[in-house]
């Protein structure tokens, strides 16, 4: 908002991250967003802790966290709640509060009545956030949607305006509160939906002979089907896809609608699958584990970012450490965040550090730099030359051909 204009007043409690960012440092990695900050006018951006300063804004947006709770499967609103009230307290006549967190279907109109009740003259819409990490710079300059929700028409057409102006030709949708809510929660159920699909097709080629990236690059063919996240491997994870089928889950239970989203359920557990395979592949492979060493290649729960949240990678690192294995994890940028999370395991920065004299290698997040290897030259680092490609994206001739023997699940290799 602030590379395109605006003057912009970003708020956190943690003062930690406001003071990394007062020094011109991004306390995350997001291809990009260091460059695109160090180009802003220091007069259009600046950061703050404290809610005051924003008392004067036109539009407040809510870009807060919901994780899921510690005690069930239901979304954390606490945080979201907290920042709300917070800027209820300054929010001025006339000012609207924009929610882009994803929350439970009910969410918005619950906050409406709350804000009718003491601020009748500030608007409240829910504007769903649809953008990727590692492509956030992309999805919110040019998004493939914009979604209002509002009371009325009438309530949405402020943000409708600023939008317009920024991106006049996106498709923009007027909804009221709980189908904007729904758009966001539904696109992420069948975001994993089609990567959960494709993880199922795999466990049944496992069992046939069949090879699921052959049989997903088939289907994905048909346009009506389309090849886009039908990458089988060791499944989604990550703060959003794994959180919200549950969140969702949850609400369906609360609105006696369990049966409607059954199949959710399915997919979750298709999903936590796939990384105990991976795990099966990889003990067949090693036999005992104990004193055998594993390179993984990758942390992150996806390329191009630095968040281990439910990391499949991570996971799968975890368990055959526990198992026995002396686990070596690299990764390009969530080394920090990696060793945070999990600090039992051993990590190093350095690739050819990782590979030497690794018994087997797992390649479980597909940063580009692990596929531009080269597996002739690499092969001299490691004690037996076999991989594990976790994601389906190494080329099996290329490797093969320098003398690897490569594993994947649901791949007739
Ligand atoms: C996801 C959605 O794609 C965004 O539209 C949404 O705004 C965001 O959640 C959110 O709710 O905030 P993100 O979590 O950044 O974005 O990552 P994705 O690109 O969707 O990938 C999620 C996971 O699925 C990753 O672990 C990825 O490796 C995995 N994946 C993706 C597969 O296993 N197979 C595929 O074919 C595609």
């Amino acid at each position: 908002m602030a590379s395109l204009g605006h003057e912009v007043i970003a708020v956190d409690i943690d003062s930690q991250k406001i003071a990394l960012f007062n020094q011109d440092v991004v306390p995350f990695f997001e291809p990009g967003l260091t460059e695109l900050l160090s180009k802003v006018k220091k007069s259009n951006l600046t950061f703050s802790t404290n809610f005051s300063d924003i008392s004067e804004c036109d539009i407040h947006f809510l870009c807060i966290g919901t994780p899921q709770s510690e005690d069930g499967l239901q979304a954390d609103l606490r945080a979201l709640e907290s920042a709300f009230n917070s800027v209820i307290e300054i929010a001025q006549p006339g000012s609207i509060i924009v929610g882009k967190s994803t929350v439970p279907v009910g969410t918005a109109e619950r906050f409406a009545v709350t804000l009718n009740k003491s601020h009748p003259e500030v608007l409240l819409n829910w504007n769903p956030e649809f953008l990727r990490e590692g492509h956030a710079i992309a999805d919110t300059l040019k998004p493939n949607r914009i979604v209002i929700g509002a009371r009325t028409e009438q309530e949405a057409e402020k943000l409708a305006n600023f939008y317009r102006e920024i991106s006049p030709e996106v498709p923009l949708f007027i909804t009221n509160f709980a189908t904007a809510e729904l758009v966001k929660v539904a696109a992420n159920a069948f975001l994993a939906t089609k990567i959960s699909f494709i993880n199922a097709m795999s466990e049944v080629a496992d069992a046939t002979g069949a090879d699921v990236s052959l049989l997903a690059d088939a289907i994905g063919a048909d346009d009506r089907i389309g090849r886009k996240f039908l990458g089988a491997g060791i499944g989604f994870g990550g703060g959003c896809l794994p959180k919200d089928i549950r969140a969702f889950l949850a609400r369906a239970d609360e609105l006696g609608l369990s049966e409607s989203l059954q199949f959710l359920r399915e997919f979750d557990l298709i999903n936590q699958r796939a990384r105990v395979r991976a795990v099966a592949m990889a003990l067949k492979e090693l036999g005992a584990p104990k004193g055998k060493k594993v390179a993984v290649l990758g942390a992150a729960f996806k390329p191009d970012s630095d968040d281990v949240r439910d990391s499949p990678a991570l996971e799968i690192a975890e368990t055959l450490h526990t198992l026995g294995a002396h686990v070596v994890v690299h990764d390009p940028r969530a080394l920090e965040s990696a060793a945070e999370k999990i600090p039992e395991l051993t990590y190093s920065n350095s690739i050819e550090e990782t590979l030497t004299g690794a018994d087997l290698t797992m390649h479980l997040t597909e940063w580009t730099n692990y596929r531009d290897l080269d597996p002739m030259i690499i092969r001299k680092l490691v004690n037996i030359p076999t991989i594990f490609d976790g994601r389906n994206v190494l080329d099996a001739t290329k490797w093969q051909s320098a003398g690897w023997k490569l594993l994947a699940l649901g791949r007739a290799l």
